[in-house]
């Protein structure tokens, strides 16, 4: 049986509004998945060598519930544009390059090797229309032994003729693509209508069969933006809300429905998803670089949703999950100082836990520490200055607000370190 010890200090969400803190300890992994957590070794594992890390912090590795691999190298370009610009001057036509295995392969690997540079093993990605480089970014995934959600994205109408397919064809790749990949084990396939303003109700009612087919999830953005909450009852004139679009077509009853933003949810959203247990994936960067709108975190929370964070790489320009984090609360109190009846400031623990063990929950039992969970764990620096001290609630905070790859010194994934 293979077993490892690690010593550190242990720092994990176990809810939203608690940090479970063990400093100088000593946490027992069996054949992948966590033990123990003791303050000493326990006597039966005495003998088994100790991995030891002094003060730095272990930590679980974070979940990234919305991110466009395919818009990676868009990194930090047209950020002075909203939305829709955004799309039609930038990322439409970067999208439209996939269908070249060359520029597909360079950008799906550096995605993929900056994931885990920045600790995120855990990822739920849109790719683009094109499936062979669709299939690459897959098996990249898998190769690299990460946890994921992969979608083939499909777009109908609305679309610029570069980037769009008939509704026959959508359907049709993506039914290969399904079909291609059943039975993965880490990885997934996921559907990935892009969002409401490019399906035809066609499109949308064709996906909910091959959920129902293949067993498979959705993931789409839904009320973003006030511009694309509209348009999409516009176009989807008998439907009563964005959710309702994908519930009706059985979207969201065959594996997690994930939805980006959830900015401008009515009641009927909320209750849709809520029914539905999906994720509402909170992206702060993207929000304020192209969105301009803030998801009310503490009050959708209050109201049992669950949430999540995503770095929305290229509406988000940064990779790191951590930094999401500490977004994430400085987001929210803009919005209780803008709109005090809206939504309240959030702590650092209930973010992490967004980040960690709430997102984690789409990909099974990974982000804690509690006994049976998964080891896909980072080691973190201390963080501290030389002359001074701090608690490891202090050390984990500024990790997210000031730290970057280089504190973080060591991954694990199923107790294997990489
Ligand atoms: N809505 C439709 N497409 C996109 C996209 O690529 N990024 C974001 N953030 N929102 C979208
Ligand atoms: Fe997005």
């Amino acid at each position: 049986m293979s077993i490892i010890i690690l010593h550190g200090d242990i720092v994990y969400a176990p809810s939203a509004d608690e940090l479970a803190i063990h400093e100088n300890s000593y946490i027992v992994v069996k054949e992948g998945c966590v033990e123990g957590i003791y303050p000493e070794v326990p006597e039966q594992y005495k003998g088994v060598p100790v991995t030891d890390y002094g003060r730095k912090m272990i930590i679980p590795a974070f979940s990234d519930l919305h991110v466009h691999a395919s818009q990676y190298v868009q990194r930090g370009i047209g950020m002075d544009c909203l939305l829709s610009d955004w799309l039609n001057n930038y990322t439409f036509p970067q999208e439209s390059r996939f269908s070249d295995m060359e520029y597909a392969k360079n950008c799906y690997d550096a995605f993929v090797d900056d994931l885990i540079r920045h600790g995120t093993f855990h990822v739920n990605a849109f790719a683009t229309i094109h499936r062979e480089a669709t299939d690459y970014l897959f098996n990249r995934l898998e190769e690299k032994g990460l946890y994921g959600y992969v979608g083939k994205v499909n777009m109908d109408c609305n679309s610029p003729d570069f980037l769009i397919e008939t509704t026959e064809e959508s359907l049709r790749e993506t039914e290969v693509y399904l079909d291609s990949h059943k039975g993965s084990k880490r990885v997934k396939a996921i559907l990935a209508p892009r969002f409401a303003p490019t399906c035809s109700k066609p499109l949308i009612d064709g996906l909910g069969k091959l959920a129902a087919k293949y067993a498979c999830g959705v993931h789409t953005h839904l009320v973003e933006s006030l511009w694309e909450a509209e348009e999409a009852l516009r176009l989807f004139p008998e439907y009563g809300s964005d959710a309702e679009i994908y519930e009706r077509a059985g979207l969201m009853n065959h594996g997690p429905s994930i939805f980006a933003h959830v900015i401008f949810p009515s009641k009927e959203d909320i209750r849709i998803l809520k029914k539905h247990g999906s994720y509402a994936v909170h992206c702060p960067d993207a929000t304020t670089n192209i969105i301009a709108g803030i998801m009310p975190v503490q009050r959708l929370n209050e109201q049992g949703m669950k949430i999540t964070l995503g770095s929305d790489i290229a509406g988000g320009h940064g990779i790191a999950i951590y930094k999401q984090v500490a977004r994430a609360v400085q987001l929210s109190k803009l919005k209780e100082f803008y709109e005090p009846s809206e939504s309240k400031t959030i702590t650092l623990t209930q973010a992490f836990y967004h980040a960690t063990k709430e997102a984690g929950s789409a990909f099974g039992k990974v982000g804690s520490f509690e006994k049976g969970y998964l080891f896909n764990a980072l080691v973190i620096d201390t963080m501290e200055d030389p002359w001074m001290t701090m608690t490891a609630e202090e050390r984990l905070e500024r990790f997210c607000y000031i730290g970057d790859d280089r504190n973080i010194r060591a991954r694990y994934i199923e107790g294997r370190e990489l």
